[in-house]
């Protein structure tokens, strides 16, 4: 079969790499939930063995072409999913190899393989951070690509690859570029887990459960109405949804493309510091730190072509929601 080929057979296994990770986990259970097998490729450099709900977990890593042939020897995969990156963009900017190495080189070792096997289909996540410092809002599809950190590059990278493979070798595949990933499963069976934590719900909500003294904000003289940075939350299972639409779309036969991915609503570190007290019922200590470095004032995303084209809508865009399921989930890790 040609890379490219109408798939005829509806699609039965999937390659999840990165499952073991925050979004990865969830996807796979997902694809369980659907009735789609899985294999879980992760090094557990910072995933967990044990947020792998679904399927068969491979320890092992993208940049082992050994491992890769393996894997894709023992299973026929009608698509392949890539979680696995690095994800700090501050981190991005004193290391760069490490993120051009791994988010950049090991995707490629990913996709030669996937070309030595025949797979055809591809999903990346990719983020808003190639879109470098806003020039409007929301952020669409078109809004000009100038990364402002290695971080970003090397998801751009990627996407530029994506498009060469495409007409080169006829990799079809669907970028989505997420915006703030946040939340967690409704039930708590998986949630954020992430050694040091960096992002902002979780540190509220440990601060909030005791596990932390206070949370930092990094910065209150921006230019926004309460002087804090404005991010676009998305709910985990709205993301792993729009991956799962994504996999459709190109089981029947879509053409690479990109995504948007986020819900649409800015909110400011403020309101979210407000949300987690009104869903927690804590009292939240807050000190005042300076700006971070590389943090844009306000990073929202226009998700209208995703909605139109693949018919996603967010079942969970609600902030108080989405805060209530990470603090289940936070409440959850305390007691066990
Ligand atoms: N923030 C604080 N205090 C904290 C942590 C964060 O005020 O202790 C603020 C940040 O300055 C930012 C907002 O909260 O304004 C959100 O910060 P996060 O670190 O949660 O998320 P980012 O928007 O920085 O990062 C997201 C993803 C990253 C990705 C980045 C690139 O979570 O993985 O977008 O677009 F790299």
């Amino acid at each position: 079969m040609q890379w490219g080929e109408p798939m005829t057979t509806p699609l039965k296994t999937v390659l999840v790499v990165g499952g073991a990770g925050y979004i990865g986990s969830h996807m796979v259970w997902l694809l369980g939930q659907k009735g789609v097998d899985v294999v879980t490729l992760d090094n557990l450099s910072s995933g967990h063995r044990d947020a792998v709900l679904h399927g068969k977990f491979v320890h092992g890593d993208i940049a082992d072409r050994l491992v890769l042939d393996k894997v894709f020897s023992e299973h026929k995969f009608d698509a392949v999913m890539h979680f696995a990156s690095f994800i700090q963009v501050g981190e991005s900017v004193q290391d760069p190899a490490k993120y051009y190495q791994n988010n950049f080189t090991n995707t490629l070792n990913l996709l030669n393989a996937m070309r030595t096997h025949n797979v055809g289909r591809f999903i990346f996540s990719s983020t808003a951070a190639i879109f470098g410092e806003p020039e409007y809002s929301s952020i669409d599809e078109a809004h000009p690509k100038r990364p402002i950190n290695p971080y970003g590059w090397s998801k751009l990278m990627v996407e530029q690859a994506l498009a060469d493979y495409d007409r080169a070798y006829g990799l079809k595949s669907v970028c989505l570029r997420y915006f703030n990933a946040a939340g967690a499963h409704p039930d708590s069976l998986l949630g954020e887990r992430h050694d040091p934590e960096t992002h902002l719900i979780p540190l509220i909500l440990q601060a909030a459960s005791g596990h932390r003294q206070n949370i930092t904000v990094f910065g209150r003289d921006y230019k926004t109405p309460d002087g804090t940075c404005i991010r676009d939350y998305i709910h985990i299972l709205d993301l792993a949804e729009a991956h799962w639409l994504a996999l459709q779309y190109l089981q029947a036969d879509g053409q690479t493309t990109a995504f948007n991915l986020g819900n649409g609503n800015g909110y400011s570190v403020e309101s979210v510091i407000q949300a987690a007290r009104r869903v927690t019922g804590k009292a939240i200590p807050v000190l005042e730190g300076q700006r971070r470095e590389g943090d844009p004032a306000q990073l929202v995303a226009n998700a209208d072509e995703i909605k139109l084209r693949l018919g996603w809508q967010p079942a969970y865009a609600d902030l108080d929601t989405i805060v209530a399921h990470a603090w289940q989930w936070e409440c959850s890790r305390k007691a066990s």
